[in-house]
C-alpha cells in the first residue's frame, strides 16, 4: 500500500491531524505526510490512497492546497482512494447569526477538495472530514486526533 497525505497548516492543528491520519493508514515506508510545500507531483504515481487537508478559512482551503490540487493531472487519480479533511470552528449559540447563515451556505473546505479529488478520477469512498478546533489558533477539541485516526482507517480499509 501506497499512500499519500498533504496538508496545509497555519497554527500546526491541521498538521497534528494530518500525522494522526499518516500514522493510522500504515506503517512509515508506505506512508509519506508532507506540508504542501513540499509535496512533489512524482509522488502521485503509484498511489493507492491520497489524503488531502487544509484550515478552512474563510469557507475555503487554502491557496497553497488550492494549487496543489489545480497541478493533478486530471484523470490521474483512477483507481486511487481519496479522500479529503479540514479543520473548523464548531458553531455555538455564540456564534453570530450572520456567519451562521454564511457558514450554511459556503460551509467548509473538504467537501469541495475532496470533489475536486474525485473529478480527478480518484475514488471517494469515505466522505469528507471535518475535526473541530477549539479556537482559531486552537486546541483542537478533545479526541479529534483519535477520530481522525478511525477515519484514515476506513480509507485503509479499502
Ligand atoms: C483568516 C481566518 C479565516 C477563518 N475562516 C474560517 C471559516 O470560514 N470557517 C471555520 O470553521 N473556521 C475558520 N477559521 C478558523 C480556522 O479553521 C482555524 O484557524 C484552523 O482550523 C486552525 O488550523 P491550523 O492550526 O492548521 O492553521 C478561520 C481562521 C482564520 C485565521
Amino acid at each position: 500500500m501506497k499512500a499519500l497525505v498533504v496538508y496545509d497548516s497555519v497554527f500546526g492543528n491541521t498538521e497534528k491531524v494530518a500525522k494522526a491520519i499518516g500514522e493510522a493508514l500504515g506503517p512509515p515506508e508506505e506512508v509519506t505526510t508532507a506540508p504542501v510545500g513540499e509535496a512533489r507531483q512524482e509522488q502521485l504515481s503509484g498511489l493507492d490512497v491520497l489524503v488531502v487537508g487544509s484550515p478552512t478559512r474563510a469557507f475555503k482551503c487554502t491557496p497553497g492546497i488550492t494549487g496543489f490540487l489545480k497541478r493533478i493531472p486530471a484523470g490521474s487519480l483512477k483507481g486511487v482512494q481519496v479522500s479529503a479533511f479540514d479543520t473548523r470552528i464548531p458553531v455555538t449559540g455564540k456564534t453570530p447569526g450572520f456567519l451562521k447563515v454564511m457558514i450554511k451556505l459556503f460551509g467548509y473546505a473538504a467537501e469541495p477538495m475532496a470533489k475536486t479529488l474525485q473529478k480527478k478520477g480518484g475514488n471517494l469512498k469515505v466522505a469528507a472530514g471535518g475535526f473541530i478546533v477549539e479556537g482559531t489558533e486552537g486546541p483542537l477539541k478533545e479526541g479529534e486526533l483519535e477520530r481522525a485516526a478511525e477515519w484514515a482507517k476506513e480509507l485503509a480499509a479499502y
